[in-house]
């Protein structure tokens, strides 16, 4: 839970509103992002929504840290990046197989891993804790689909990003993307204690606070 100055009206339903109002999550301008100039352009979008930047830092993770970050021993998770795959041979005369040397979605998925875990490492991310109501859900929102041609313009990966896996996947490399988001409160904790644990998240109050989600008349 966020450490902020509880007002009066955050009080309710034993601080269960405070909670809504201050959740945490975890996101990260992928290298792909920061090499090409969007990390303004991505954080004036996450501040413009009304979320708060609350931690942020800049690095070239290594191995290890790619391992930690993405849930890589999660067989579901890993078939449902194969599946994700194959949604892209949507309307394309091609098959699983022709394009990827295998219709099996662990299979697939795994081949996933081992490509994003190279794309993660190929240069500097700029990784966030971004904190304000609903804020998980809201990220997941700015970020838009997971795949670019899918993603709806106005979001940050329909916005600046057209790839497709099948073009990626034919050169042995993960789709870029731009942009990480932690996907539910597990993630969320996981994440930011991963690349932010026993570091300053920083606690203040935003302007706007009171104009956006305050009854102020
Ligand atoms: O990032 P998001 O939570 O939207 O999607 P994910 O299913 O958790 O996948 C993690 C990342 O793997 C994606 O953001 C892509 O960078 C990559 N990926 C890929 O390169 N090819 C796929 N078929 C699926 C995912
Ligand atoms: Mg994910």
């Amino acid at each position: 839970m966020a450490k902020n100055t509880t007002k009066e009206y955050d009080k309710g339903l034993n601080g269960t509103i405070f909670d809504i109002k201050h959740q945490r999550t975890f996101c990260l301008i992928k290298p792909d992002g920061v090499m090409r100039g969007l990390i303004g352009e991505i954080i004036g979008r996450i501040e413009k929504s009304g979320l708060k930047i609350v931690a942020a830092k800049m690095l070239v993770p290594d191995e290890e840290l790619i391992k930690a970050h993405y849930p890589t021993s999660d067989e579901k998770w890993i078939a449902r990046l194969g599946t994700k795959a194959k949604s892209g041979l949507e309307g394309l005369p091609l098959t699983a197989t022709e394009v990827y040397g295998t219709d099996n979605d662990s299979e697939l998925g795994q081949n996933v891993v081992s490509a994003l875990i190279q794309y993660m490492q190929s240069g500097p991310v700029f990784a966030m804790v971004v904190e304000g109501l609903q804020a998980i859900e809201m990220v997941r929102k700015l970020a838009g689909h997971t795949l670019p041609f899918k993603a709806e313009m106005g979001t940050i990966r329909g916005d600046f990003s057209v790839d497709n896996p099948v073009v990626a996947n034919v050169e042995g490399r993960s789709i870029h993307n731009l942009f990480h988001a932690s996907e539910n409160q597990g993630e969320a904790e996981h994440e930011i204690k991963l690349w932010f644990g026993g570091e300053v998240i920083c606690d203040y109050s935003l302007a706007s606070d009171d104009i956006m989600y305050c009854k102020h008349y």
